[in-house]
């Protein structure tokens, strides 16, 4: 199906400037190139436009909320847009507050056709905060709990909320994968929540491969399955143009093997690449690593390869 860029130029829920930038950087490292060199149908749908970064403090525990409500409103429209013409909405980032706006506009269209929903949150941090638990009031420290139904009406409730009012979310739909970095009171939250975390720790012991395979078992054959792909769940070694880096993440060949494996899946209907941020980066080095794995991601491999029988099915 053909694939949809949306860029979000902003780093409205950040902490650090700069991931404002992340779509343009993207674009020069040849993302929609490589998309067609694997035979892909793409368009690229430019920047939507948004509130301007007033960099204020924190308000009653959330920094430039009504900005990361906008913002996320125009991302939930233009995701949803995608949708409804059968596309494969790919969100530009952007920080990772906007993962809200689209998986809320992806979950809305899963509940309407009664299509299982499955979400895997590729990040160094659980991203699980709400305003009383939060060390820095910066929004792409919460969306997974506003997914979830914990955090301010307008985010939770985004363009009106889900049909039958509940959260976008369930705890059952989503896999944490990479996570090294949670607070104190998100560790108890994420824990109380029944997530299901599968943190460097399992994945030193289990391996990539296992862990992706639990990640991915039980889809159904017409689940939506949405990647939202936090660019700090790489090893800062390899992947240093991000605003919030945590060493001991997944290194070059584990991050590749965990796409492929979602690619053999054959279910991965939309995507996110957020937190990139060009200011950070080595002559867009990080950019250039985002590409190739989303090229893994869209199927390409080594050889002209038969998985074995016992991955993916
Ligand atoms: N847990 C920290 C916070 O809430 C960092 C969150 C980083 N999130 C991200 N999407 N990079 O402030
Ligand atoms: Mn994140
Ligand atoms: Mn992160
Ligand atoms: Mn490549």
């Amino acid at each position: 199906r053909p694939i949809a860029l949306i860029g979000a130029p902003t780093d409205i829920g950040a902490g650090v400037r700069g991931a404002s930038m992340g779509p343009e950087a993207l674009r020069v490292a040849g993302l929609q190139a490589a998309l067609q060199g694997h035979g892909l149908q793409s368009f690229d749908r430019g920047n939507l436009s948004g509130p301007a970064n007033p960099w204020q403090a924190p308000v009653q525990g959330y920094r430039h909320l009504p900005e990361v409500v906008q913002w996320n409103q125009r991302v939930f429209d233009a995701v949803s847009a995608e949708l409804r013409l059968g596309h494969l909405p790919i969100l530009l980032g952007g920080d990772h507050c906007l993962g809200l706006g689209s998986i809320s506009a992806v979950a809305r269209h899963c509940a309407a056709r009664g299509q299982p929903l499955r979400v895997l949150w590729l990040d160094a941090h659980a991203d699980f905060n709400t305003s009383a638990l939060t060390p820095s009031g910066n929004l792409h420290g919460m969306p997974m709990a506003c997914l979830c139904g914990l955090g301010p009406g307008p985010l939770t409730q985004l363009a009106g909320g889900m049909p039958g009012g509940g959260p976008a979310l369930r705890a059952q739909q989503i896999r944490l994968i990479g996570v090294r970095s949670v607070d104190p009171g998100e560790k108890r939250l994420v824990h109380q929540q029944g997530l299901e975390v599968f943190d460097m720790r399992y994945i030193d012991e289990a391996g990539m491969r296992q862990t992706m395979q639990q990640a991915l078992a039980g889809l159904d054959a017409d689940c939506h399955l949405h990647v939202s792909f936090d660019v700090d769940f790489l090893d800062p070694d390899i992947a240093p143009g991000v605003g919030t880096p945590v060493p001991g993440g997944p290194g070059y060949r584990e991050a590749q093997l965990c796409m492929e494996m979602i690619a053999d899946s054959g279910r991965l209907a939309s995507l996110d690449i957020v937190e990139l941020n060009p200011a950070l980066d080595l002559r867009n080095r990080t950019a250039l690593l985002a590409v190739d794995l989303v090229e893994s991601l869209f199927g390409k491999s080594t050889l002209m390869r038969v998985p074995p029988p016992e991955i993916g099915t």
